[in-house]
Parts: structure tokens; sequence; C-alpha cells
């Protein structure tokens, strides 16, 4: 795979595919900016060496029409700001607008398209679309780790348009960090997989048991795993479907001598609600119309425990519903756990890194990836066809 540093870049027009999908509030203001201020590396680099930059994201799922509470105006704005430059934004990704304001690019400057969703034709990846995508540019670069699992037009038609093609830097990070925390890691490699649902993340349990030594289960996902093994789990959420799968994982793990914890304690409230009455007990001892909402403190101790000589950590999915207050003791503790460890420690997934800036951790992972679909993907043991499309 070619990099920025392999290139002559000056004067150059180079497309820039992102992953700016941030989140919003209800205001169209950014609530977490981590996936544009972790592309600032290549804009940078590729302004600094004159290149005339063309940044192309989509953003949401507009379902291919103009749906104006995904336009990138906002996320326009607010690269501007970070960079310190103009960022203007062209009226559409392709035809008329984009290739006029490419063309008015000099050297130095930095232009972004708008959604690249707002067209049918980029989740089809069709064919009339990449062509006029890469006909904007000379170079074609790929720093959208997170959209790198869609076989989308801007990920993957584009590349057999251009003339040259390269990763990012934030590619290239992310892609060092699935080497050096589930593909080639330093043993003990302990997974922490949580979140609401096994159905969603089956096949990542599944490829994982094969490479780890250890795996810790909670989240709502754990009471189908508890289930399985006879536990009365009250009201709470249970995927009845995937009791006999869930047993068959476990059954697994214990032939290959792959260890799986389970939490040995929840906190029980009698309804999903932050004002919910709560109750702290074993998992022998869940009320039939309680429901199972964060680990106890008795498995945040195990857990920690389990952890202790972890050389390699990969986290995916909260332990429990930490957006309740009264429910998010089990994953801050556990954020703190994996941000005090020596361990290599990786996470991914909106759901998780919410949750470790909320615990204020940040700082201390060694690696929060931007990928939500596209971490969950390299977890299943998949190649990323964007990826594949820059070999
Ligand atoms: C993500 O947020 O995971 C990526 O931006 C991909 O978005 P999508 O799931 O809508 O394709």
């Amino acid at each position: 795979m070619k990099t920025l540093r392999d290139m002559d870049l000056a004067g150059k027009r180079v497309l820039v595919r992102v992953d700016f999908n941030v989140p919003m509030n209800e205001a169209g203001e950014i609530t977490d900016d981590l996936r544009i201020r972790t592309v600032l590396p290549t804009l940078r680099y590729l302004l600094e060496h004159k290149a005339r930059v063309i940044v192309c994201t989509h953003m949401g799922r507009p379902k291919g029409q103009r749906v104006e509470k995904y336009s990138l105006a906002p996320v326009a704005a607010h690269l501007s700001r970070l960079l310190g430059q103009a960022v203007p934004l062209a009226a559409d990704c392709i035809g008329p607008a984009a290739v006029e304001a490419a063309g008015a690019l000099n050297d130095g400057e930095i232009l972004m398209l708008e959604n690249l969703r707002f067209h049918p034709q980029e989740e089809k990846n069709d064919p009339e679309f990449s062509r006029q995508l890469a006909a904007l540019a000379d170079v074609y670069v790929n720093d959208a780790f997170a959209a790198s699992h869609r076989a989308h037009a801007s990920v993957v038609g584009v590349t057999e348009h251009v003339k040259e093609k390269a990763a990012g830097f934030l590619l290239q990070q992310e892609m060092e960090y699935f080497h050096r925390s589930i593909d080639n890691p330093q043993r003990p490699l302990v997974a922490i997989v949580g979140g609401a649902k096994v159905s969603g993340k089956l096949e990542a349990l599944r490829n994982m048991l094969e490479r780890v030594d250890k795996m810790i289960i909670g989240g709502a996902m754990a009471n189908t795993f508890l289930k399985s093994q006879g536990y009365g789990v009250g009201t709470s959420k249970v995927e009845d479907d995937l009791l006999d799968t869930a047993a068959e994982l476990l059954n697994r793990a214990r032939e290959r001598g792959i260890k799986i914890y389970l939490p040995v304690d929840v906190i029980a409230a009698d309804r999903f609600a932050p004002d919910a009455v709560c109750k702290q007990v074993t998992i022998q001892d869940i009320p039939d119309n309680w429901m199972a909402l964060d680990i106890g403190p008795a498995s945040v101790i195990c857990f920690n425990e389990v952890l202790a000589d972890a050389r390699t950590i990969v986290w995916n999915g909260p332990m429990g519903a930490f957006e309740m207050a009264p429910f998010a003791r089990g994953t801050m503790a556990l954020a703190h756990t994996v941000a005090a460890s020596h361990a290599l420690s990786v996470t991914g997934g909106g759901d998780s890194n919410a949750a470790i800036t909320l615990s204020g951790e940040a700082a201390n992972i060694s690696y929060m990836s931007t990928g939500g679909g596209a971490f969950l993907e390299l977890m299943e043991g998949k190649v990323l066809p964007g990826i594949k499309a820059l070999e």
C-alpha cells in the first residue's frame, strides 16, 4: 500500500475520502469531533506539501437524496476552525459545482464536497459516479477507516479510475493498531465484549474466541449467555433464539482452553429508567420481574483480576446502560482499570469510545479506533474492501 510520504504532491489535486460521519445534536452542533481531529495530520501534511485538497465524506443515511440536516456545512465550518484556514463547501460532490470548485483550487488550498450519500450511486458503487469523483483529482487518498468496510463508490469504485492512490495517516495508524492488538498481539490477549446484543457481534465473538487468551463478556449480551447456562435473568433483555448459540460458544471456548468470564453479580432495576429502584444481586438472585442493567461490584473485582496480567486488551461494547448514571459504574470502573493497565489497550465502537470519554480516561487508552462497523469487521476477521482496493 502506498503512503503519502511516497508521493510527489505539490500542485496535485488530491481527493481525500474521510469519514466525518460525526454525531450531531438537535441544534446541528457536532457533539464529538474525534473523527475530524484524527484526520488533521493527513490534511495538514497535504496542505504543507502544496497539494490542492478535495475532502469528501458521507454523513448519516439520507438514502440517496438531498436532506438538509445531513448537509456538511457545519462540518466544513468546524474543519476550517481546526485548520485555521478557509474550507469552502461545494454544493455537490459531482457535476459542475464540484468540477468548478476543484478547478479553482490553488496550491495549499482545501475544499469540501457536499455529502456523497445525497446520490444513490455512492452506496451502489456505481462505475460512472466513481469515474466522475476520480476525475476531480490526480491522486486519491483513503483516510476513511471508519467507512472502509463499505464497498461504496468513494471507497472502492473510485480506486479503479484514479492514476495514483494511497492510504492516509489515520488509515495507516488504524491498521497498525489492528495488527498489534488483534492480528499479532503480545499475550495474554484479553477481549472485553459488551453492548446490547449477541446477534450483532456473533461473528466477532466467534473469530475473537480463536484469537484471545481470555474473554470478558458484559453488557446486556451477557444475559443471553447467563440464561443459556440456566440462570434466571428476570425481565432482562435476552435473545432467546440465540441461547443454543451462546451455549455452543461457551462449550467451544472450554474445549479450546479459552477462559470466558461472565458477570457474577449485577445491578438489577425494577424498570429501564434512570430513577428506577435498583439493587445489587448475585446472578443467582435476580428477581423474576427485575432486569440486569449493569455489572455489579463483585464482577468488577473479578474482571480487574482477569485484566491484571493482560499485555493486550481489545474492548468493544459497554458493560451496562452507562448513559443512565445508576448503571454507569461498571463500565466506568472497567475504563479506569484498562486505562491504568500496562497493556496495549485498543477500543472501538461509538458506545465504547463515548463511555471512555465520559470516564475521563481517553488520554490513557493506547488507541481509540474511529471505527464502529469497520472495527467490528476487523474483529470478525474480515478484510475491509476499502483497504483491499488500495493494495
Ligand atoms: C460509521 O459510523 O460506522 C460509518 O460512518 C459508516 O456508516 P454507515 O453504517 O451508515 O455505513
